[in-house]
Order: C-alpha cells, then structure tokens, then sequence
C-alpha cells in the first residue's frame, strides 16, 4: 500500500470546507426528498423478475454497512471539518437508501420481515473494513464507487421500465444522490490534484488497480449475486471500464497515459474482473 500523503494546507482545508457548503446548501435547496411521501408504494410489482428484486436486495446489503462505512472514514478526516461534516451529511442520505430498498422488498411483497431481519442480522455479523488505509486513497475509492453505484441504479431502473412505478422511483431518486455523491468527491479529487498531483496520482493508480464494490464481497453467495449482476448487464468489466473508469479519467482531465505510467491496461482491466469476487 502506498505512503500516507502529507496533511492539507489551511488553504486546501478551507477550499474542502466550502465545497461542501455548496453541496449542502444544494442539497438542502433541491435534492431532499421524503420516503414516505415521494414514492408511489401502493404500485409495488409483486409478480416482478425475481432477480430485479434479487439485485435490490443485495445493494440493500451493501447500503446497510452505513455503521461501519461512517464509523471507518470519519476518524481519518476528523481534523478536516468539510470532509468530516461532508460524512455526516453523506451518511443521511445514503442511510435512506437501504430504507428505501427495504420497505420495497417488504411492500412488493418479495421479502417477508423475517427475511429481512435474517438479512439484517447476517449483514451486521461481518464488519467491513476500509480498503485504502489513508484519506487521500479513501476519496478517490469513493469517487469510484459512486459513480459504479449510480450506474448501477440507472441500469437497474431501465430494467424495471414501467413495470413496478414504486421501484423504478426509488431508483430514481437514490440515482440522483448517487450522482451528487460523484459530483462532490470528483470535485474534492481536483482540489487534492491541484495541491499534490503527483500524490494524487499515486493513489489513484493504487485504487484502479485494485478497485472492487464495498462489501459485496462478505456475502456468503456473492459470488451468485455478482454473477446475476453481470448477466443482467447492471454492472460488469466493460460496463466499469467504459461507463465509470474513462468518464472519470476525463471528468477529473487525468490522461491514461499520466496514469498509466506505472499501470498496464492489462492491470486495469483485471481489477475490473475482480468486481465483488470474494477476498478470500
Ligand atoms: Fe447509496
Ligand atoms: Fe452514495
């Protein structure tokens, strides 16, 4: 794992602070939305694809290690008050997101309440743990994975179409905070690659190198649930590469062949292939 990168300048903290002003403050104006009142649940599908409602309720499991994310990432940033007050905000949003995925499997009718407890109990047995162990790596690895999660409810959402309303509205707002997730950690990796490129740069090697979805991993048949993942083309090697590797590299203007200086595509596209397989 690389070297720890050296601690911000007051200038960067302060720059870091007010990017999440606007993002709050945006937030607060435009994206809040109410679990209760903006979905339509009374036109919850229960004769849907059981495998759309297999996808739903193994993200509902990657949303449910929120406990775990926050109580890992906030530590590492507590001295930088946007990165920090950006978490506690981020963790609000993103706790109504296994809510939302919960009350649907409940609703529609495809998950009973013991399941669901089962679900719940056997999620909070394992403990995610950070993969990146500095805060610089962390960010770039979430600016990843949003983006990875948002394509993966807009590609779950064009398949559900017209046939469940309560669904496919969920996935459209939590589609939505996904993308503002993205917007605010791309920006937050411009500050860093303003500050420090070459440090920057190095993590973010490490990461897409290495990059795999938090925690879908430490199901016990995630294997099972990749796989479905990626015959139902909600989110495979090509898809990551095309849909979130090269926007971002563009989005953030890093060239492949800056970042390639120490990384092959060959590495690129193993790490890709390595999407949620198991650790161990
Ligand atoms: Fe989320
Ligand atoms: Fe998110």
């Amino acid at each position: 794992m690389a070297s720890a990168p050296r601690q911000e300048s007051p200038e960067v903290l302060a720059r870091i602070y007010r990017l999440f002003r606007d993002y709050f403050d945006k937030a607060e104006k435009k994206r809040r939305w109410s679990l209760k009142e903006d979905v339509p649940w009374n036109a919850c599908n229960p004769n849907l694809d059981r495998r759309i409602a297999d996808v739903v309720e193994t993200f509902c499991v990657v949303e449910l290690y929120l406990p775990d994310y926050l109580s890992k990432l906030i530590p590492q940033v507590r001295t930088n008050r946007g990165r920090a007050w950006m978490l506690a905000n981020w963790g609000y949003e993103e706790c109504k997101h296994s809510m939302a995925f919960g009350d649907w499997l409940e609703r529609s009718g495809h998950r009973s309440d013991e399941q669901l407890a089962d679900m719940e109990a056997m999620t909070f047995s394992h403990e995610w743990q950070l993969p990146y162990d500095n805060a610089l790596g962390m960010v770039i690895y979430t600016m990843f994975q949003e983006r990875a999660t948002w394509l993966t409810y807009q590609n779950l959402r064009a398949i559900v179409g017209n046939d469940d309303p309560a669904l496919s509205r969920v996935l459209q707002l939590i589609s939505i905070d996904e993308c503002a997730h993205y917007d605010f950690f791309k920006r937050l990796v411009q500050i860093y690659l303003e500050d420090d490129r070459d440090a920057t740069l190095e993590q973010m090697r490490v990461v897409a190198n290495t990059f795999k979805m938090p925690a879908l991993h430490m199901l016990a048949d995630s294997a099972l649930r990749m796989n479905e993942i990626k015959t139902m083309r909600i989110l495979d090697e090509d898809l990551f590469i095309s849909k979130v590797y090269e926007p971002i590299l563009a989005d953030i203007d890093v060239s492949k062949k800056e970042l390639r200086r120490r990384q092959s595509s060959r590495e690129i596209v193993v790490a890709a292939c390595e999407l949620g397989q198991p650790k161990i």
